[in-house]
């Protein structure tokens, strides 16, 4: 987690460098700081426990030089203090270095160092890199670093200044992403290109292994052994109004309400009408190894997790193909047992989530085919994947993920239309779920007109201690969703369960304070799911429906009643998750949440 950054250049570097953070604040804001080598040849450093702007206003106004490196953190290791904040140093103040990730072995390399006389003043694992760097600096930082790291077992992306080399940035690369944007006559690096747009399009994405030393007008990549790395720059499409609230409030709020563009995004070039079906060239696939898949599994984490189950039920309804999601994080440590035709999908807004990265690689050792199903492009899943998808939704700034579980969806339906034409479905049924598909943006768009009436159940409800969501079928990963999205920005305690199951256990929650929304579709579960509203409103249980157009039953059977208008039945996931993402957005609100950044919780999760 945590977002880095560096600056060489004719710039002073210190407001580059705050602003830089600033934009990569939603991957880790516990604490934050910057080192700037200024023209007296020494290191700078200010650093502070909270946000940005806490940092901003402790950096003096006149704060020289021209290279530097700065830090916003998600605390692994020791409290959140300035203290602990980085970058860190040696006692002499002649190295800096900004640390992103986890360095296992640090306790043994702190008690060698140490035991040489070296003096620690954090409770971090990162400073150990200062004062190794420190000790094994040969005037030559670039070499010392492959040395240092060499040593280090764990994951970094890390960036380190020493005093005897001003105007260079020596950067290494193990597991933690790290970016360089080439720029005119100054040269950045950062964890992520939302660092960078504003400054340089042109990017060069570090790999695992590989050390990078920069300078105001130069870069080099080696490997540990000097390896020169040629490697092309890469554009960046983002623009840097996709990286701007533009009007709205909040990044969650805006993201919510791109989401009939973003799915459209998604979906559009996709699609081919006169075959009914879809095209997804970048699955680099045949044809015919498409028909010899025997079952998909999705791993993920969070609202990818949900948008993976959610596919998973498409596509055994569509496809007729054996399908799953599992947690990235356990599926790893389970020795899963590959089977020939087995086809995963590694799904990750930022490509960049360490349980599904790592369980990806796991799978891969195995000899599986995994593809990635990722927004961020570039970013580690899909440079490492054997193919996959790009869901093209644009930067998602909120940590609460909204517009990229959608437009994961949208992927997803459009390889399940794919499999499902090469398999059962005719091609009048594929042209009438295409047709269902494209009408979705449209769909949104209607659901959000509804806002207002969403923001006053937000209102009337923001108090409950507790709540319930409930669904069934392909609605119970909305479910899932729901109360993870209200957890997560709300604080409040949020089940997301199954409607059916509440009588295993869950009912015994039930009580006035305790209300339940439940998702009702109009298929054939409708009524079963009517039968579990009624078992809590007998408990006296607060009941809130989120129904389909024309359902007028509904109003009198529970407390409230929000409403989405009709479409397949597969893809009410799109449609009913808008509600509760808009829910859980104003019932944030309405507590004076930390909307965009919860505490706690970081954007991309780069540790296990
Ligand atoms: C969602 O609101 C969360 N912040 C989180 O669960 C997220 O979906 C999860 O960490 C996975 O992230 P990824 O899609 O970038 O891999
Ligand atoms: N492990 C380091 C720390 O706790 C870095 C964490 C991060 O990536 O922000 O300070």
């Amino acid at each position: 987690m945590c977002g880095i950054i560096g600056y060489c250049g004719p710039k002073v570097a210190a407001p580059i460098l705050i602003e830089g953070l600033k934009r990569l604040e939603y991957r880790g804001y516990d604490s934050a700081g910057i080192s700037v080598l200024g023209p007296d040849g020494r290191h700078r450093i200010v650093k502070k426990k909270g946000k940005i702007l806490d940092l901003r206003k402790a950096v003096p106004a006149e704060l020289p030089g021209g290279t530097g490196i700065g830090h916003t953190r998600w605390a692994t290791h020791g409290e959140v203090s300035d203290r602990n904040a980085h970058p860190h140093t040696d006692a002499a103040a002649s190295v800096s270095i900004v640390h992103n990730g986890i360095i296992e072995n640090y306790s043994a390399l702190k008690q060698r160092l140490q035991g040489k006389g070296y003096i620690f003043v954090s409770e971090t694992d990162s400073e150990v890199i200062a004062h190794l760097l420190s000790d094994l600096y040969d005037g030559d930082l670039e070499r010392s670093v492959k040395h240092a790291v060499s040593l280090l077992k764990g994951t970094y992306g890390m960036l380190a200044m020493h005093v005897n080399e001003p105007g260079v940035i020596v950067g290494a690369r193990n597991g933690s992403p790290l970016v360089v944007g080439v720029g005119d006559g100054e040269m950045l690096i950062a964890s992520d290109v939302t660092a960078l747009v504003e400054h340089t399009k042109q990017v060069l994405y570090i790999e695992d292994g590989e050390v990078v030393r920069m300078t105001a007008d130069g870069h080099r990549t080696t490997d540990l052994r000097d390896k020169p790395i040629d490697r092309e720059l890469q554009v960046i499409g983002w623009q840097i109004e996709e990286i701007e609230k533009n009007g709205y409030d909040h990044y969650m709020q805006k993201e919510i309400f791109e989401q009939p563009e973003s799915i459209l995004r998604a979906i559009q070039g996709r699609l081919e009408p006169e075959n009914a079906t879809a095209h997804l060239g970048g699955l680099n696939m045949t044809s015919r190894e498409l028909l010899d898949i025997e079952r998909v599994k999705i791993i993920a984490a969070g609202t990818s997790y949900h948008a993976g189950l959610v596919a998973a039920y498409a596509l055994e309804s569509l496809a007729r193909v054996p399908a799953g999601s599992e947690l990235a994080s356990e599926l790893r440590y389970r020795n899963p047992i590959v089977e020939r035709n087995n086809v995963y999908f590694a799904v990750s807004q930022s490509g960049e989530t360490a349980d599904t990265l790592y369980a990806m690689r796991e799978l891969q050792r195995k000899g599986a085919r995994v593809l990635g199903i990722c927004n961020v492009v570039g970013s580690t899943i899909p440079r490492e994947s054997d193919g996959g998808v790009y869901i093209h939704s644009g930067p998602e700034i909120a940590v609460a993920s909204t517009k990229a579980f959608t437009s994961q969806l949208s992927a997803l339906y459009l390889f399940t239309l794919l499999l499902a034409r090469m398999r059962h479905m005719s091609y009048e049924a594929g042209l009438r779920f295409m047709h269902d598909l494209e009408r979705i943006p449209d769909l949104v768009q209607e659901v959000l007109t509804r806002t207002e009436h969403v923001q006053e159940l937000a209102k009337k409800y923001a108090q409950a201690k507790n709540f319930l969501f409930l669904g069934r079928g392909i609605n119970y990963p909305v479910a899932l969703e729901g109360a993870l999205k209200l957890k997560e920005i709300s604080y409040i305690h949020a089940e997301g369960y199954s409607a059916a199951e509440i009588k295993h256990g869950p009912i015994a929650l039930i009580n006035e304070e305790t209300p339940s929304l439940f998702i009702v579709p109009n298929d054939g579960l409708r009524d079963k799911v009517i039968s579990n509203m009624k078992e809590v409103k007998a408990r006296n249980g607060k009941v809130i429906a989120l129904g389909v157009d024309g359902d007028n039953e509904l109003a009198d059977i529970v407390d409230d009643v929000m409403f989405v208008p009709k479409t397949h039945e597969l893809l009410y996931p799109y449609l009913t998750v808008v509600p509760l993402q808009l829910f859980a957005y104003y019932t944030a609100l309405e507590l004076g949440r930390d909307v965009d950044q919860p505490r706690n919780l970081a954007k991309s999760v780069t540790v296990e």
